[in-house]
């Protein structure tokens, strides 16, 4: 494909460093941005790959204050930690920074006083959250309450995670101060916003009818939709006192917004790897015939897409990304990854349980990842990519290959003898493989391009298998030669192609054959390896994982489950309340008369209830586990004096007492004697 680009920037989305790193950031982010950035490199092509920690914001705040530490104590740890975890599964950033480090400060302090010089923000004083216990202003995940769009109670402020719409405090319904629980009040602040509605034309321009066929289809929709409903301006800063400060006189107390510094943190790191290396970091971001592309998680789509763009729009010198593969999510056994659950399995974690075994999880991630929908990681399926993929036939054709050529020719490399049929037929369907994977590399898919891999050792040992060369050694040597040699071509096209996306794997495979460290024109070539030249004792590269080893890992979520039902069922009761308090509530045992299902919803009943003081109508939250006809004569304990509400157009007068256990199963709270209707509760 002819390229008109003279140099790759590809970078990653920098992780919180308030926490270590999981099976999905890898399979989302990291894994398929080093797949692509050893390809490239492998092509000879100039490479800037970009990672780094995200050490500000809200989420940093939130860890330390629950740690009772301060930031810098939790981005110092997981900085390192993350990190390291990077490293031990062969992500190969040229530059790792952080967004604490000096040059980002002022790079992204430059940046907004740039915009600022040249009016590029509004200033807006309005009314905000603001907790006044705390002291503090509620910003994003300070914030939470119930989603507008979706009902989901536990939405953040800056956005709700169960639909993925990006909110603003003000939207949300209920609102609770995430500090102390507190219902906050409004108090006026000042803020700087970037006009984002003025962007909305380019965006259009640039976007929806300049990346419509390049783009993958769930990031285009995305960026399609957010654009449909129009475009806000948005804050670039926050009232907290951790981040990058605003650089103006007037704005003490205040920081540049996480989502306004973090993007410029890529900046930052190139800046910091020039400092480094001694090459110059500005034609990485600055020349046109560089190609930008942000590896990233589908929660950051709007982030990349539409804000970045339209702050490196505002500022005017850098270039736009030329593509943004974002990943949906990936789940775990089933269930959504939660650092706070712990349910994930941790990078470091894994490497203890299986030392050495990097490769296979980056093939079971990149083989099953989450590229156009969300997925799922199971145990069964991580052991039975190892046993029957990797091991069965990857590692089963080259050990074969190897351990032959030891047996027949004492690890010396025979020469072909004659090249018939088959030999002809197999090398020349080797040499299509480059092709294929690169096409699918070049368009981001990187599933299909494993694919493809695992297809070359397929040929390999379907070859083998047909040719037999243990019974036609018995015969005729010299075709057992050529058998060998093709095979070993074979082995060596896959030390080279599969590089990318199994690194430890292709050193340990080229290191057996001899081999030095390929390129990409290696590929396809059937003659790397030289007839005579002298083999290394041949090792497995793959072993057997075992259904014990997989069941610990399971048992072990399991426990985890357990002990986060535990932990709901014994969390902290409410906050402290007087007698007199209690006293308010009127609560008096009554019978269900009768039952209806509320139409067109899924778990409201409507209930006629006789308190002993009346009969009244209650819409109650329990059709789920309740058939209507089953509870007439169900004696309960009602809430009597609560306001009544009205839930689709039925009035609702007063609340049933239930009990609801961690999975949020209900069950009746009633008397266990016989008492009349009306009797107080207290
Ligand atoms: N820290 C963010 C997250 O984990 C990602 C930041 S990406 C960057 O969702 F663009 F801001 F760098
Ligand atoms: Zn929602």
């Amino acid at each position: 494909m002819p390229e008109k680009f003279k140099r790759y920037t590809l970078t990653s989305a920098l992780p919180y460093a308030n926490g270590p790193i999981h099976i999905g950031h890898l399979a989302g982010v990291y894994v398929p941005a080093d797949i692509y950035a050893r390809y490239l490199r492998m092509k000879g092509e100039d490479v800037l790959f970009i990672g780094g920690s995200d050490e500000h914001g809200v989420p940093i705040t939130i860890k330390a204050r629950a740690e009772g530490v301060s930031p810098q104590v939790i981005v110092d740890r997981y900085h390192e930690q993350i990190k390291k975890s990077f490293e031990d599964f062969g992500i190969s950033f040229d530059v790792y920074a952080r967004t604490s480090a000096p040059v980002h400060h002022k790079t992204a302090s430059d940046f907004f006083l740039k915009l600022y010089g040249e009016n590029k923000f509004i200033e807006k004083t309005n009314q905000q959250y603001y907790d006044e216990k705390e002291h503090q202003f509620l910003a994003d995940r300070y914030i939470t309450g119930t989603c507008p769009h979706c009902g989901y109670e536990k939405a953040y402020g800056d956005q709700c995670e169960n639909c993925g719409t990006s909110l603003s405090p003000l939207e949300l319904i209920n609102p609770k101060s995430a500090l102390s629980g507190n219902v906050p009040v409004l108090k006026e602040t000042k803020h700087w916003y970037l006009p984002l509605d003025q962007y909305e034309e380019w965006l259009e321009e640039w976007i929806i009818k300049g990346h419509k066929n390049d783009w993958k289809a769930n990031v285009y929709g995305q960026v399609k939709s957010w654009i449909d409903h129009g475009l806000k301006p948005r804050a670039v800063t926050r009232d907290l006192n951790w981040g990058v400060q605003v650089p103006l006189k007037d704005a003490e107390g205040k920081v540049l917004y996480v989502w306004f510094d973090a993007p410029i943190g890529y900046i930052s790191a190139a800046k910091e790897w020039s400092e480094k290396t001694g090459k110059d970091w500005k034609p990485y971001w600055k020349d046109e015939e560089t190609k930008l592309i942000h590896f990233i998680g589908k929660d950051n789509i709007v982030f990349h897409c539409i804000i970045f763009p339209a702050m490196l729009k505002a500022e005017g010198s850098f270039v736009l990304p030329d593509n943004v593969p974002a990943n949906e999510f990936l789940n775990l056994e089933n269930d959504k990854i939660s650092t706070s659950r712990n349910w994930a399995v941790w990078l470091h974690e894994y490497l203890n349980d299986f030392p050495g075994k990097q490769d296979v999880l980056r093939y079971v991630l990149t083989a099953n990842a989450p590229e156009t929908k969300d997925n799922d990681f199971t145990w069964k399926d991580f052991q039975a990519r190892n046993n029957n993929e990797l091991l069965a036939i990857f590692g089963n054709f080259v050990n074969r290959t190897l351990v032959l050529t030891q047996k027949y020719f004492d690890g010396v490399v025979p020469a072909v003898t004659e090249l018939d049929k088959e030999a002809k037929t197999t090398l020349e369907e080797v040499k299509l493989f480059p092709g294929k994977i690169a096409q699918s590399l070049d368009r981001y898919r990187f599933r299909e391009a494993l694919s493809e891999l695992m297809n070359l050792a397929r040929l390999g040992n379907k070859y083998l298998t047909d040719m037999e060369p243990w019974r036609v050694i018995k015969t005729d040597e010299d075709k057992v030669k050529t058998i060998l040699n093709v095979s070993l071509q074979i082995a060596a096209n896959l030390a080279v192609l599969s590089e990318p996306f199994l690194p430890f794997t292709a050193t340990k495979l080229q290191k057996m054959l001899g081999m030095e460290q390929p390129t990409w024109t290696d590929a396809g070539n059937t003659e790397l390896i030289k007839p005579g030249s002298i083999l290394n004792k041949p090792e497995l590269l793959f072993d057997r994982i075992e259904d014990k080893e997989v069941e610990a890992q399971v048992q072990r979520l399991l426990d985890t489950k357990k002990e986060n039902e535990l932990a709901i069922s014994s969390k902290l009761a409410k906050e402290e309340i007087t007698f007199d308090e209690f006293m308010k509530t009127d609560i008096r045992t009554g019978t269900i008369l009768e039952a209806k299902k509320v139409p067109k919803t899924k778990k409201l009943l409507k209930l006629k209830i006789d308190t002993g003081i009346d009969q009244r109508t209650v819409v109650s939250g329990i059709a789920e586990y309740y058939e209507p006809e089953k509870i007439i004569g169900q004696k309960v304990c009602i809430l009597v004096n609560l306001a009544p509400r009205k839930l689709r157009g039925i009035e609702s007068q007063g609340m049933i007492l239930m009990a609801e256990d961690a999975d949020g199963k209900l069950c009746f709270v009633s008397p266990t004697e016989d008492v009349s209707d009306g009797s107080e509760v207290k």
